[in-house]
């Protein structure tokens, strides 16, 4: 069976994108909550993996950082991997790639300067460079198969088989 990595790239890189949204919507919650110290550790939270009800939140934020660093950075990979992708739509997976990681260490400067507003600032701009580079890589994504797609409609590819199709 042919393997449409093309459509497989696309659907993943959408619920990384849902993942990374749902991060962000619970940050402003942490923040407006006032629950950002409720886990004063890093990496763990104080009872280590077991969730427990004051932090929950905030070990829930934390999760899904851990979650989203492992989707985004699958997704550059799966990006870089794929034949058809644009030359942008690598750079920005990389770029997004690399906020995760600031990101997240950023997250835990934030806790360690019990919630410096400089830093609570930064880690919001972070946040959002890496979101827009996302939403950046997943139009270009559709972008691309769309193109592929309304060119020669058996033209989408396996990672092996690029497309002969000229972007
Ligand atoms: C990809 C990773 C992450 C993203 C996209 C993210 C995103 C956000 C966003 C958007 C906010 C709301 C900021 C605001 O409203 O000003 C927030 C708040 C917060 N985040 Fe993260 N975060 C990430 C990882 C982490 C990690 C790993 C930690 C800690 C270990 C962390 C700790 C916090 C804390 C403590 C707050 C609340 C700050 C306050 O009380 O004002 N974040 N995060």
């Amino acid at each position: 069976m042919k393997t449409n990595y093309d459509k497989f790239l696309q659907i993943f890189s959408v619920g990384s994108l849902c993942v990374l949204f749902s991060l962000m919507t619970l940050g402003g919650y942490v923040s407006s909550s006032g629950v950002g110290l409720s886990c004063p550790q890093w990496p763990l939270c104080p009872q280590g993996l077991v969730p427990s009800y004051e932090f929950i939140i905030e070990y829930i934020h934390r999760t899904l950082a851990a979650t989203t660093g492992l989707v985004v950075f699958l997704t550059m990979a799966f990006v870089l991997r794929g034949r058809n992708s644009l030359k942008s739509t690598k750079i920005f997976s990389v770029i997004a790639a690399a906020a995760v990681v600031g990101q997240i260490t950023l997250g835990a400067i934030v806790i360690n300067e019990k919630l410096h507003a400089d830093l609570v600032t930064a880690h919001l701009a972070l946040g959002l460079i890496l979101f827009s580079s996302m939403i950046y890589v997943v139009i270009n994504i559709f972008y691309t198969n769309q193109k592929l797609k309304s060119q020669n409609p058996a033209s989408l590819s396996t990672p092996d088989h690029p497309s002969n199709v000229n972007l």
